[in-house]
């Protein structure tokens, strides 16, 4: 968390161009709006970010298991689930400076242009599903569409996952995948595109059951922004998530788990709390399915806008999916007996805003080094230590290679032995990896190394047969710093 920097949108998209994090896609030919293709740093970032997701929520996890479907399956999916009728935006156009955007429904009349404050001309509605055609021969193929959202392949998996890993209820099933919209109008860098990966999740209940596990969100404090404050003209108000439940204003203990939850996996990634607000949705900006939603918003350089949306979809979707398939969903639960749960929330989150969120979080302009230091939690560090000899011939560059190549074993590590070490050390700094690994004369005579920490810039003396240990319990915070080696004193920073 650094305080000391407000990115624009505009600097990030250099930054992250620059140094190999994110292109547009197809640059060579123009590129073409709303797709990104994700570089060498940028892919490493990305992984990280999900996979941390994933320990958190399904590996640590006894009530959740995950699946991975497919991006284009039977479109009588998507006229169940309600997308192909419902899932609409109004496209208009500013009359006085041209700008195209995409409003909801009951906006119309009301909304002006952001960029301009114009007034909009209304050019109709339009269904946001990319569509393809499925079969080689062109009369005999069907038309199908990329999915809109991962969701639904929970839906239409219900009874073989519930079966298959034996779940009982209350229990969750996440997902991680691709997810395609054809917006209207794709900005803001990477905020809105039209090819996405979301991390999803639908928690099943029934019969009213409680959350057994309140307790472990009894701390968690944020700003509170109901629909009724948003009416009256009130501001948020900070409270902690488990009152904002007891006073009836999160409607469900689970709606108010899950956002605290949520929330804290962000906060435990490094991220600034001033930073976030929970914002309910009016009953008029509702999707179709859901009966009440909550965003967790976050202060990207744009203003507050939606990170992770918590949607309560009842058993809006596996009624439909009975309606539409002609068979049961429910489900022969030991304690309720025979019965169709519902999604009591569901936290739907887009990788590439939790991409967005972590830089901007991490990127600092250090004035007394002068140059970018990207303070990432070593978790989601792209490279986790770079090794650098410092003498570029005989023993001392010899054990560096052997060093390198035993914890590439493990860990993304990069080996550089160009320009000064402070440049070596800045390079490293700008891509955000927490530690870096000198090798020198003392090196071959008592079989040791330099770490030198990225926030910190302090440094500490590891014996090599103790390196690739020491290194394991920093990134993953299991070891203080100074308490991994003897600490010494060195004027390169
Ligand atoms: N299954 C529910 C669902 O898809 P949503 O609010 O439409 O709900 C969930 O999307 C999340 O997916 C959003 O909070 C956002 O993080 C991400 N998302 C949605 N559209 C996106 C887009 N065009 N580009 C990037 N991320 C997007």
């Amino acid at each position: 968390m650094v305080e000391n920097k407000e990115l624009t949108i505009d600097e990030l998209t250099t930054f992250c161009k620059r140094e190999g994090f994110v292109y547009p896609s197809g640059e060579l030919y123009g590129g073409l709006a709303g797709f990104w293709d994700f570089g060498h740093l940028g892919v490493e970032l990305k992984n990280n970010i999900k996979r941390e997701w994933w320990k958190t929520h399904v590996h640590s996890r006894e009530d959740l298991v995950g699946i991975d479907g497919a991006i284009i399956t039977n479109p009588k999916v998507w006229e169940a689930s309600g997308h192909v009728a419902n899932f609409l935006d109004v496209a208009v156009v500013c009359k006085k400076c041209g700008n195209k955007t995409k409003i909801d429904k009951h906006e119309l009349g009301k909304a002006k242009c952001d960029k301009c404050g114009g007034e909009f001309l209304n050019k109709g509605e339009f269904n946001p599903m990319f569509m393809t055609n499925v079969g080689a021969i062109k009369e005999d193929s069907i038309k199908a569409y990329l999915r809109p959202e991962t969701a639904q392949l929970i839906f239409a998996n219900f009874k073989a996952i519930q079966e298959n890993a034996r779940l009982k209820l209350p229990f969750g099933v996440a997902q991680i995948g691709k997810a395609f919209r054809n917006e209207l109008s794709p900005r803001e860098f990477i905020f809105r595109c039209r090819e996405f990966e979301q991390m999803e999740i639908e928690y099943f209940i029934a019969g009213g059951m409680k959350c057994p596990y309140m307790d472990e969100i009894t701390g968690v404090e944020i700003e509170i922004y109901s629909e009724e404050m948003q009416k009256s003209g009130e501001k948020g108000k900070k409270m902690k998530v488990i009152d904002a439940w007891k006073k009836g204003i999160i409607k469900t203990d689970w709606h108010a788990y899950w956002l605290a939850l949520e929330y804290s996996w962000f906060l435990s990634l490094g991220a600034n709390p001033g930073k976030f607000r929970a914002r309910q949705h009016s009953k008029e900006e509702k999707s179709h399915y859901a009966s009440d939603t909550w965003d967790l918003e976050y202060k990207f350089p744009m203003g507050f806008r939606e990170l992770q949306g918590f949607a309560n979809r009842g058993n809006y979707d596996l009624t439909q999916h009975e309606k539409y398939s002609k068979k049961s969903m429910s489900i022969n639960d030991s304690e309720v007996g025979r019965v169709l749960p519902e999604v009591v929330c569901e936290p739907s989150l887009g990788v590439e805003r939790a991409f967005m969120l972590f830089l901007l979080e991490a990127y600092e302009y250090d004035e007394k080094r002068k140059n970018v230091v990207l303070h990432l939690d070593p978790l989601l560090s792209p490279i986790k230590a770079a090794v650098f000899p410092l003498v570029n011939k005989g023993e001392v560059f010899e054990m560096s290679r052997e060093i390198y190549h035993d914890l590439l074993e493990e860990f993304p590590v990069v080996f550089d032995k160009s320009g000064s070490l402070g440049r070596r050390y800045s390079r490293q700094d700008e891509i955000g990896t927490p530690f870096c690994i000198t090798t020198d004369n003392e090196t071959v005579n008592d079989k040791s190394v330099t770490i030198r920490e990225r926030d910190s810039t302090k440094q500490i003396r590891v014996k090599i047969k103790d390196l690739r240990d020491s290194l394991r319990k920093l990134i993953n915070d299991d070891l203080k710093f100074e308490d991994a080696g003897k600490v010494v004193n060195t004027r390169v920073k």
